[in-house]
């Protein structure tokens, strides 16, 4: 099967609508999407993706109206989250209406909704006229994708089509919040931060990263280059000492940074941007990957905003 890479939503709609499982782009990270209502579609994005079977996946809608169906009760902080935040890079967490395969929530009694804010995967799910599920679009525990070319070089003669909408503006994965008993709580940091949630809702908890049980999906190792990736607190330091075992290194390095040893540093923003440096993250990891170095060395950004949601990515990379 060729891949093609095409901006024809129609083409695209009619491919879910026949079944089929095509990679669509987001504001995120790109997704492999399946229709909600074909059973042996949604199961085909695990095996593309050699997923576990327990690791649900994030419903997208692109109206309001489509999430009343898939969904039981809508908490009063989830509204107004969806009014601030929607279309955009947050994923709430609701207890699922029978319309929710038990493919997509892996068994769970919940079901993960988002409104994307990206006008061909809108208008996508528009033509479809079904809500679609997908993760991200990368096999498990790798890099996810912000370009259609990352999609390609993962999934090429396996899927027929990439919805190609450029590069993703966000570039993390949405941040995911689920309510217990009403109390709003962030399974997985991502492209909204902590503090502009707290902004319109008060107070939210964190959930421990361990709690595999509330959010399966956020195993310790995820994101992963294939080259080892060291996470340090002085990056200088470090190069001298990987220096006495390695020759090729590169540098990932938040903001402007020179050394000498270093065979290729990559700086995530020259003007020491959060918001650039999180849309940067894949991509930097993605062309690094490329170069067969030894090691690939950086450190940990300032941890408020999406400092801490990149972070939060950086520590599960660093896992082989
Ligand atoms: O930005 C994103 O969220 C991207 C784009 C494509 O929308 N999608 C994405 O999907 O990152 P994925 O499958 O890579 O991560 C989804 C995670 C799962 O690993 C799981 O932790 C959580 O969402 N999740 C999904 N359904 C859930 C549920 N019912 N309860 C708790 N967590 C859930
Ligand atoms: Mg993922």
């Amino acid at each position: 099967m060729n891949t093609k890479l095409t901006t024809d939503v129609d083409y695209c709609a009619k491919l879910l609508q026949n079944g089929q499982n095509i990679a669509i782009p987001t504001e995120t990270v790109y997704g492999l999407a399946a229709i909600i209502t074909n059973e042996k579609a949604l199961k085909h994005i695990f095996t593309l993706k050699q997923r576990p079977q327990n690791n649900p996946l994030i419903v997208h809608i692109h109206e309001l109206a489509q999430l009343e169906a898939l969904v039981t009760h809508i908490p009063e902080q989830a509204v107004r989250l969806a009014k601030a935040f929607w279309p955009g890079p947050l994923s709430m967490v609701f207890p699922k209406s029978k319309l929710v395969n038990q493919v997509i929530s892996a068994g769970l009694e919940t079901v993960a909704v988002r409104m994307p804010n990206h006008s061909l995967t809108l208008a996508l799910i528009k033509a479809v006229g079904t809500p679609i599920a997908a993760p991200s679009a990368n096999p498990f525990t790798r890099i996810s994708p912000t370009q259609a070319q990352h999609v390609l070089t993962y999934f090429d003669q396996q899927i027929p089509a990439i919805l190609d909408g450029g590069s993703c503006q966000v570039g993390l994965e949405s941040t995911i919040v689920g309510f217990d008993q009403e109390q709003p709580i962030i399974y997985r940091k991502g492209g909204v931060s902590q503090e502009a949630i707290e902004a319109i809702i008060g107070q939210v908890q964190v959930a421990k990263s361990n709690s595999a049980i509330k959010s399966p999906g956020m195993h310790l190792k995820h994101y992963s280059p294939t080259t080892r990736l060291i996470l340090t607190e002085d990056i200088s330091a470090e190069i001298e000492e990987q220096r006495s075992h390695y020759q090729h290194i590169g540098v990932i390095s938040f903001s402007s940074f020179n050394h000498d040893k270093a065979e290729v540093i990559k700086v995530l923003s020259q003007t020491a941007s959060l918001a650039e440096a999180a849309q940067q993250l894949y991509q930097t990891l993605h062309d690094l990957d490329q170069l067969q170095l030894d090691v690939i060395i950086t450190k940990a950004l300032p941890s408020h905003g999406l400092g801490a949601s990149i972070n939060d990515r950086l520590q599960r990379a660093k896992f082989q």
